[in-house]
């Protein structure tokens, strides 16, 4: 189960839309990180094709693992394994990935190792100063938002992760890029919509937050509603709010109604984590993935933090959106939930991080 310390790992990610290659050493030091991403392929359709994925990932992917090994100033000889995400992800992007990492393994005769790509995410926590929080034994809240996942976890170590909570319906990284469509914004919707909210009224309307209320005692698949998300009736109530108001998009206020929809995304997100910290006692938290690149959701996260006293941890930028550094760097993680596989191992579309 990947329990050695691995030197070099070259990582491959391609679960969506980034064609993605990094090699790392020891489980931290990053000495190159390749991302290509296929935002333009897809604009035209507005949103995700998982066939163009597939075909680009094939083209791209050779020329991007070259790419990784070069600026990592690694030749093929010297790497200790080779790791892909196995899932979850497209299950034909997936298998591109998986596939170059076994031709790679077999070719040199080295490990090949599965990665989980939701505790890849978690792990880019640990790429920035979160890493003195490993050496520390703290446990950590950590909520992890991208276009496929939301959900809530607490983190008590590597390879120590309960679920606590996920959103019922959409990812909240969906949840924006639906929105910037009604709104007539591009794709991918999260920093279209962070670009138009910018200086805008957070207030000037108030859009429903998903499971607002607290104290919820109800429980689906084993976990807390009161810690779950829900983005669906938001999204309802912006296609009402452009029907009844047709001049919103052209208007002088279109700004205002794009803040005031990303602010009800983002306050159910700060909300939950809020109520994980009060619940576990937990004094660390962090957020991962796509959508904790937006500069108004880091500093709602930094103002509950404060309000809570405790301890905040964000991922770097550039290990929020999908990378192949934090694959490669779980990989070579002591206690990671690595799937030390054969030529055998298969994708798994829905692969879940659960209790260990
Ligand atoms: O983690 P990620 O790259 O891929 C998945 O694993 O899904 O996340 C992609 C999501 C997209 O929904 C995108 O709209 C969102 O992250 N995103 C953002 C920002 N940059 C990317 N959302 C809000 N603000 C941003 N600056
Ligand atoms: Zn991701």
């Amino acid at each position: 189960m990947g329990q050695v310390p691995l030197m070099k790992v070259l990582g491959i990610e391609t679960s969506c839309d980034e064609t993605a290659a990094a090699v790392v050493e020891g489980g931290r030091r990053v000495l190159s990180n390749i991302v290509f991403t296929q935002v333009a392929k897809h604009r035209p359709y507005g949103g995700i094709v998982p066939e163009v994925a597939c075909r680009c990932h094939v083209e791209e992917l050779p020329g991007i693992m070259d790419h990784a090994m070069e600026a990592a100033k690694t030749a093929w000889e010297d790497l200790d394994a080779v790791a892909a995400t196995y899932g979850p992800g497209l299950a034909s992007s997936l298998l591109v990935g998986l596939t170059a990492a076994k031709a790679v393994a077999f070719r040199l005769g080295i490990p090949l190792l599965g990665v989980n790509h939701i505790e890849a995410h978690l792990y880019s926590l640990f790429l920035g100063d979160g890493a003195r929080y490993l050496e520390k034994r703290e446990p950590l809240v950590v909520l992890m938002v991208s276009g496929g996942h939301t959900a809530l976890f607490r983190v008590d170590g590597i390879g120590r992760y309960e679920q606590l909570g996920q959103t019922l319906d959409d990812a909240a990284g969906e949840a924006l890029d639906k929105g910037a469509k009604l709104l007539g914004l591009g794709y991918p919707g999260g920093p279209e919509i962070e670009k138009a909210a910018a200086g805008g009224d957070p207030e000037f309307v108030r859009f429903p937050r998903g499971l607002e209320q607290r104290g919820s005692h109800g429980q689906i698949r084993g976990m807390d509603v009161d810690s779950c998300f829900s983005f669906s009736g938001l999204k309802t109530a912006l296609l009402y709010y452009l029907r009844d108001h047709p001049d919103a998009v052209t208007g002088p206020r279109f700004r205002d109604v794009v803040a005031s929809y990303q602010e009800a995304v983002f306050e159910a997100l700060v909300d939950r984590l809020e109520r994980a910290i009060e619940k576990t006692g937990v004094r660390v938290a962090g957020c991962v993935g796509g959508v904790s690149r937006n500069k108004r959701l880091r500093l709602m996260m930094e103002r509950m933090a404060e309000r809570q006293g405790v301890a905040l941890l964000l991922a770097p930028l550039e290990y929020c959106t999908d990378n192949a550094a934090m694959v490669a760097a779980v990989a070579g993680a002591p206690g990671s939930l690595v799937a030390r596989g054969g030529l055998d191992l298969d994708v798994d579309p829905d692969l879940v991080v659960g209790s260990v």
